[in-house]
């Protein structure tokens, strides 16, 4: 029998901390913390976030700035309105939602985002102060994982973690949190020949690949970790992770659900960022 962890009773508890740490910001500074989210085209999984991502800021007492913009939108209009935010005071964070329409190159976009903005820590930038352990944000989903584990009470150092995934916004960062915190890092990816046998070695497993329950129980070591960072849609078109939750929560120590357990992390995080790139911006350290 496994121990819950609540992603979404830790996820409040740190937005109350960000929400007490701006009125206080505020009121030292004069300064309100600004995000803007540019959202192109109308995927409805992506409104639902941009529209979590706006209700967050104003429970935290920031600014929101929505730009929501068609799906015809050209790359020059998109690179256009990042570089008027970046100019902008009253916006400290930038955040463009992604996947974006064929047509537009995210790599081009997050490229021409002032790395003091980026919220996401997606800017090759950041990215690189990520990797050497020098950075003033992290990505909002991989932070939040951590996050998880700390409040678990969960110590990484000396622990075998397997992280499935490989993409750019999860599984590479995540792999390099785990590495500063001293643990011994497996990634695998669609490539890996005997996956099982590589998530059965793991202490802390990370699934973070976008395939329903593809990490079942027997893939998992007795009184492992496992955090599912999935958000999928069963065959009966009910929400699921990349785990199968009946099969592996026996086995694990520590579980996190899905739904309540990574995702509200995310936009928590972001809040976070967003306060510091104010802080900075204020002239404040973070
Ligand atoms: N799409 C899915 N997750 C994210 C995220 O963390 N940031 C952005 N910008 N887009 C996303």
């Amino acid at each position: 029998m496994a121990a819950l962890i609540n992603g979404k009773e830790i996820a409040q508890r740190v937005r109350e901390s960000v929400r007490a740490e701006t009125e206080d910001f505020k009121a030292r500074t004069g300064v309100t913390p600004g995000l803007a989210v540019i959202l192109v085209g109308d995927d409805p999984a992506s409104k639902i976030y941009v529209g979590n991502k706006k209700k967050a800021c104003i429970e935290a007492g920031f600014n929101s700035f929505e730009h929501i913009l068609p799906a015809s939108t050209t790359q020059e209009e998109l690179i256009r309105l990042v570089e008027r935010l970046n100019a902008d005071p009253s916006v400290h964070g930038i955040l463009c939602q992604l996947p974006l329409p064929k047509h537009l190159s995210s790599r081009d976009v997050i490229a021409a985002i002032s790395p003091k903005k980026d919220v996401d820590a997606f800017h090759p930038q950041n990215v690189g102060k990520i990797m050497i352990g020098d950075y003033d944000f992290l990505p909002c989903t991989p932070a939040g994982v951590m996050e998880l584990i700390h409040s678990a009470g969960i110590s990484v150092e000396g622990k075998r973690c397997t992280v499935v995934g490989r993409s750019d916004i999860v599984g590479k960062p995540m792999a390099m949190l785990l590495l500063h915190e001293n643990g011994t890092v497996t990634v695998c990816h669609s490539r890996t020949k005997n996956l099982a046998e590589e998530c059965r070695s793991a202490d802390i497993l990370v699934a973070a690949v976008g395939k329903a329950k593809l990490i079942t129980g027997d893939m998992i070591k007795e009184g492992a970790v496992v955090i599912d960072v999935g958000m999928n849609r069963d065959e009966n078109g009910k929400l699921c992770g990349d785990v199968d939750f009946a099969t592996a929560e026996p086995k694990a120590s520590y579980i996190t659900p899905v739904p309540g357990g990574v995702g509200p992390m995310t936009v928590a995080m972001l809040m976070k960022n967003t306060l510091t790139a104010a802080k900075l911006f204020a002239g404040e350290e973070k």
